[in-house]
């Protein structure tokens, strides 16, 4: 399926949108963040991203990583265009998003995306006007970030209005998903977080991490985490990134895919963050405005 046609499909009602179950309705935004890479944040969003497709959302999956084996890798997907054409005119906003597995559209970022942000009021006018088509395809937004704390990562992370840190249980990891909710709360982008523990050999390995930030985050930080899921250590996704299948697809029921199944149905239940929900435009709004007031974006 070429680029355009994945949204076309989604456009002419026969794609596979259907009404929206769960406990919210509104648009959520969701950033996922991490402090060391290849803690498994793209598979977990991708994944995610897919289950909850399947129970009624309308998926938008942002690859704000792209460049890397990344979302086009783990959904098997071919990308020719990126946000950066569509900001610099070249491309039309909904011929560079992509049609992958159950229905998830994904919109292939790029890395370097703060910078070329910096548009003027012509520009920045021109993208949100194309963001009108695309307020009322989707309710859900997942953002797949690359490891670490960069600009990008905090515009992406500003933008969102719910963060999630994806972990593994080794303590390195740890220390830096420590330092990169620093960053966001010192920069005000948030002050609370969910938390992912990835690749845990049990639920007591996961709530332990949980507790290992916390007492930390406790001290010294004026932030609030919950655990929103773990996810065990499962030689499947080995597998599946291998195919280039989302691994819930692939194995559905390996221990893996179970855990990302419950994470799905936690994050259905998930009340909606305080504040308004400006809904797609206001998310763009905040994505495309001067990149200087990132640090004062956030939850509301
Ligand atoms: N639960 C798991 N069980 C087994 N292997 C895993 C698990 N989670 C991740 N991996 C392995 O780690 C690799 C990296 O995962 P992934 O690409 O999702 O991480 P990432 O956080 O997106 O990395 P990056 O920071 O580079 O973007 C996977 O290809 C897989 O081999
Ligand atoms: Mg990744």
């Amino acid at each position: 399926m070429d680029q355009g046609q994945g949204l076309r499909v989604l456009m002419n009602g026969s794609g596979p949108p259907q009404p929206a179950v769960g406990a919210h309705q509104g648009l959520r935004v969701f950033a996922l963040v991490s402090g060391k890479g290849g803690v498994g944040k793209t598979n977990i969003a991708a994944n995610l991203a897919l289950l909850l497709s399947q129970r009624g959302r309308r998926v938008l999956l942002v690859d704000a990583d792209l460049g890397l084996a990344n979302v086009d890798i783990v959904m098997g997907l071919t990308t020719r265009f990126t946000l950066f054409d569509a900001i610099s005119g070249r491309v039309a906003l909904e011929d560079i998003l992509v049609e992958g597995p159950g229905g998830v559209v994904v919109l292939p970022a790029a890395s370097g995306i703060y910078e070329m942000t910096c548009l003027d009021d012509t520009q920045r006018y021109a993208i949100l006007h194309q963001i009108d088509a695309l307020e009322s395809r989707f309710d859900t937004v997942l953002i797949d970030n690359s490891a670490g704390i960069s600009r990008d990562v905090q515009f992406f992370a500003g933008a969102a209005r719910e963060v999630a840190v994806v972990t593994d249980p080794e303590p390195t990891a740890i220390t830096d998903a420590y330092a990169t909710i620093k960053i966001l709360c010192q920069r005000r982008v948030h002050r609370h977080f969910h938390l992912l523990v990835n690749n845990t050999s049990s639920e007591e390995d996961g709530r332990e991490v949980y507790r290992k930030l916390t007492t930390v985050t406790g001290r010294f930080l004026d932030v609030s985490i919950s655990l929103l899921g773990s996810i065990p250590h499962d030689e499947n996704l080995n597998r599946a990134v291998m195919a280039r299948r989302p691994l819930v697809e692939l194995f559905p029921g390996s221990p893996a895919s179970l855990s990302l199944t419950r994470l799905a149905e936690r994050f259905l239940a998930l009340p909606p963050p305080a504040g308004q929900d400006g809904g797609m435009k206001m998310f763009w709004e905040r994505l495309l405005r001067n990149p200087g007031s990132v640090a004062e974006g956030g939850e509301g």
